[in-house]
């Protein structure tokens, strides 16, 4: 279970992240970075965030603590700027709160040496869960006594189409934009160290850890119960299939950074809306 606590005070949107997540401060006088169930990427995006977490916390990778924040009604009318207005009218309840680390920077690979053993150890927990976040333009790493992992929502794509979920075990990861491919990331050293950590209970806990109440029952794969159980076997299914998954990544760390698009190619590339 995730910690509890009360939001007492929304002091300012951060508006670098797409979601517009905010700073909030809660009952236990902490100042957490808000994720709202009412942000257009849906709660999906909140339950991959505390099952990654979990996960990095069983790899011993640095992640900052999570909560679960209630947001109570009183908070929308008070917001002068329209659409933070809305965005907190449509979380009134549950959101995810992320411990804010004060003083933390964006992560620059130029200015921030990241050694081959820990670089291994974040590129190879990305190719398990499918993070496409972790891009040179997009690194969600943050300095902060070292590195931080963050950002997670964009990973376990397959619980967006459950129909084809069990596919998600042998998946190739597309590591070619990938922040620390360029950091010599030992992925062997990774793969020996990691991989035995995750036991079936540490993935059940890390899936025990998503809150009932955002996972309402669906269609498509059934209640909560259901689901949490879906989780647990595609994981262990994705960790066990790692000979169909783990050599394309190690290719792709000896070919290293493929080299970019001539400019004018990059040109249409921008204009098709990236
Ligand atoms: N725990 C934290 N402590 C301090 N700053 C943070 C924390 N979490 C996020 N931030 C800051 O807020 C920014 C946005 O956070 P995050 O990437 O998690 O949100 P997002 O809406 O998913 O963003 P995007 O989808 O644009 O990458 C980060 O790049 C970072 O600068
Ligand atoms: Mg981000």
């Amino acid at each position: 279970m995730l910690p509890r606590v009360i939001a007492t005070r929304y002091v300012t949107p951060l508006r670098e992240g797409g979601s517009l997540p905010g700073l909030m401060e809660a009952d236990d006088l902490g100042l957490y970075v808000v994720k709202f169930r009412g942000a257009g990427q849906g709660l999906r995006t909140l339950v991959a965030e505390v099952i990654a977490a979990g996960l990095a916390r069983t790899l011993a990778l640095p992640v900052p603590d999570l909560v679960a924040i209630e947001v109570g009604a009183d908070f929308a009318p008070a917001e002068p700027d329209e659409e933070i207005q809305d965005l907190l009218r449509r979380s009134v309840g549950l959101n995810l709160g992320i411990d804010f680390l004060p003083g933390s920077l964006d992560f620059d690979p130029a200015a921030f040496p990241v050694d081959p053993q820990l670089a291994g150890r974040v590129l190879w927990f990305d190719a398990l869960i499918a993070n496409v976040d972790r891009t040179v333009r997009n690194p969600n790493l943050l300095q902060w006594h070292g590195l931080r992992c963050i950002d997670h929502g964009a990973t376990l794509a397959f619980h967006h189409r459950w129909e084809t979920a069990d596919a998600f075990a042998g998946r190739p990861y597309d590591a070619g934009m990938h922040v620390l491919l360029e950091a010599a990331p030992d992925l062997a050293a990774a793969d020996r160290d990691l991989a035995p950590l995750l036991t079936p209970e540490h993935i059940a806990a890390a899936v025990a850890a998503v809150p009932v109440d955002w996972l309402p029952d669906d269609p498509a794969i059934g209640d909560a119960a259901a689901q949490r159980d879906a989780y647990v076997r595609i994981l262990g299914a994705r960790l066990a299939a790692r000979d169909a998954w783990l050599p394309g990544v190690e290719a792709q760390v000896r070919a290293g950074r493929p080299p970019a698009p001539p400019a004018r190619e990059r040109m249409a590339f921008l204009r098709d809306g990236d």
